[in-house]
């Protein structure tokens, strides 16, 4: 891949040839490379929250870093050079010249001689796995030309995995202590599609136990990390904010309260410099090995900085939550005074799968047929179809507005199910041409669906009840009451109520007007941003966070 690329000629080309890229060759290895912005301010992270564990001042090592503390500087400067660094999956080896001209910057700032000396010695101690060919050769010219120097340190190719412990120049140094920088950013990948890559660690002793489904293949990257870490040593990583979350972290979580302690958090829900990664928050994060509870953790959340100690991180269900005080302080006010979870009032429901809703230029490859454009297999538009009693009005996302419909569905979908088609040839005759196409679906080939049914209709009663609908993604918290019958894909959320309500003598549609009112409110605008899901600025309003969210008890007055 790097290797057909055109040869870079500057540092900003080199370390950012990833623009390059192209999209499905990142996909497969999970190659999103950092920009030198973004590695040089994890270097400097990492940097500092090594100082304080040396024993540094905090003052003393912001000021040293701000090239304000010359008293320090040459003690600093030498213990930084004989610090031992890795990168296991290093792409094009962004944190090694990151790492190399911050010591080379500081240095000179302070106007210490012998600087060649210094940076020989500082190059020694870099490991860099998984730098090709091509990036070996892009990343020494690079020295070659920024610092006149040959590149001394140790270059791998190995898979960090599988092989990186037992190479003797990184075997050497953790039978030493460890490394005191462990800086990168991990391959992005899940297991969906890449079953070949998680099946070797699913079976071998030192990974199994980290294994669940769900999770991320960068995950195992941490977990090594913490092996590597030396006893001051500092693992600073960029990666997408899901872990803080997401039920396939729950042994990363796990395996960093036991083994770790939270330095430094910034997080993003979006990172501009980050061009290849677009619509996902980011999070730095500097741990070192495990130390008490209370230690605090410095912590950025997009613009805004705050602390919280170690214990303050973790929520009760061992989520890793950034909470400024004052937010939190309102968050536990509102649990506090909550009665029920949204789940004990209500269900919450996935909308329906079709399995095939328009015929896409996909299907036709699939079929060796000529797209001729996109035309309708269940989901009709509203100039595709007349009135039938078997289509009926499909949601779309962008239909759902704040307390009502934004619009009324425009579209409509043919319910297919069991054999309620049975008496209506002319519904068999149109979905008879895209037989090839439907018999694929997972349920039809297993036996549990017939060819012409919808893959998931969920029960019909989740459209035909008075509901609030949601949509998966919204930018803000987005609930609508709808008293009609009205069905919707698996991107919208059908929010019912049950039977055993704690409201015996209030209307339903009266409760689940004032719920609507309620889940529109900034109070749960507040618990979604900080409890909630997110994909990049989005929420993600799914199931398991909406059933979480806190109820007041309503009076009937207040429904009223
Ligand atoms: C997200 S990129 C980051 C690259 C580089 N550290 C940076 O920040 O620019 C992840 C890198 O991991 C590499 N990779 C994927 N699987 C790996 C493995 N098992 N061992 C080592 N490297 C791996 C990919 O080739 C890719 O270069």
């Amino acid at each position: 891949m790097p290797s057909k690329q055109k040869m870079p000629s500057t540092v900003k080309d080199i370390l950012n040839y990833d623009l390059t890229l192209a999209d499905t060759v990142r996909a497969f290895t999970g190659a999103y490379y950092t920009p030198l912005s973004i590695a040089q301010t994890m270097i400097e992270d990492a940097v500092c929250f090594y100082l304080q564990n040396l024993g540094y001042k905090c003052a003393d090592v912001d000021d040293f870093m701000a090239a304000k503390a010359s008293a320090l500087a040459a003690e600093i400067l030498d213990l930084l050079s004989r610090a031992k660094l890795i990168d296991m999956a290093s792409g094009t080896g962004v944190f090694g010249f990151a790492w190399l001209s911050t010591l080379d910057k500081l240095h000179r700032q302070y106007k210490l001689v012998s600087t060649d000396q210094y940076l020989q010695r500082a190059m020694r101690g870099i490991v860099l796995n998984d730098c090709n060919a091509a990036s070996v050769e892009q990343f020494s010219a690079l020295l070659k030309r920024q610092f006149g120097l040959d590149f001394k340190g140790t270059i791998l190719s190995v898979d960090a995995l599988c092989e990186l412990a037992m190479q003797p120049a990184v075997k050497k140094v953790v039978d030493d202590g460890g490394f005191d920088i462990v800086i990168g950013n991990p391959p992005y990948i899940g297991e969906r599609g890449h079953t070949d890559l998680f099946a070797p660690l699913k079976d071998d002793a030192k990974w199994s136990k980290y294994y669940m489904g769900k999770m991320d293949y960068s995950y195992f990257f941490v977990h090594q990390g913490l092996d590597f870490l030396s006893k001051n040593g500092v693992m600073t990583q960029i990666m997408t904010s899901y872990f803080m979350t997401a039920d396939g972290a729950q042994k990363l979580r796990q395996d960093l309260q036991q083994r770790a302690t939270w330095q430094g958090i910034r997080y993003y829900d979006k990172l501009d410099e980050f061009h290849a990664v677009k619509n996902l928050s980011f999070v730095i994060f500097s741990v070192t090995q495990k130390r008490d509870a209370d230690v605090i953790c410095r912590i950025q959340r997009n613009a805004k900085r705050f602390s919280a100690s170690n214990r303050e991180l973790y929520s009760a269900v061992g989520h890793i939550q950034l909470i400024p005080p004052a937010d939190n302080e309102l968050l536990s006010r509102i649990e506090q005074r909550a009665r029920y979870k949204l789940t004990d009032l209500c269900h919450v429901n996935q909308g329906l799968v079709s399995g095939a809703d328009r015929l896409k230029r996909k299907h036709c490859k699939m079929l060796n047929i000529p797209y001729e454009g996109e035309r309708p297999i269940f989901v009709f538009k509203a100039d595709e179809c007349g009135e039938d009693e078997q289509l009926k009005p499909f949601l779309k996302n962008s239909d759902i507005g704040s307390y009502q419909l934004a619009k009324a569905p425009t579209q409509r979908i043919l319910y297919s199910v069991a054999d309620n088609l049975r008496n209506r040839p002319q519904w068999l005759e149109h979905l008879a041409p895209y037989r090839a196409i439907l018999s694929r679906r997972r349920e039809v080939k297993a036996g549990v669906r017939k060819w012409y049914e919808l893959q998931w209709p969920r029960a019909e009663s989740i459209f035909l009840a008075k509901k609030i609908v949601a949509p998966q993604r919204a930018s803000r918290n987005c609930f609508a009451y709808v008293e009609t019958p009205v069905y919707g894909s698996a991107d919208i959320y059908f929010i019912t109520l049950k039977h055993s309500l704690p409201y015996a003598e209030v209307d339903e549609a009266a409760l689940l007007k004032a719920l609507t009112m309620y889940l529109n409110s900034s109070v749960v605008y507040l618990w979604l941003n900080y409890k909630g899901k997110r994909k990049g600025a989005q929420f993600e309003l799914y199931a398991s966070p909406l059933r979480q969210i806190p109820v007041p008890a309503f009076s009937a007055q207040h429904v009223d």
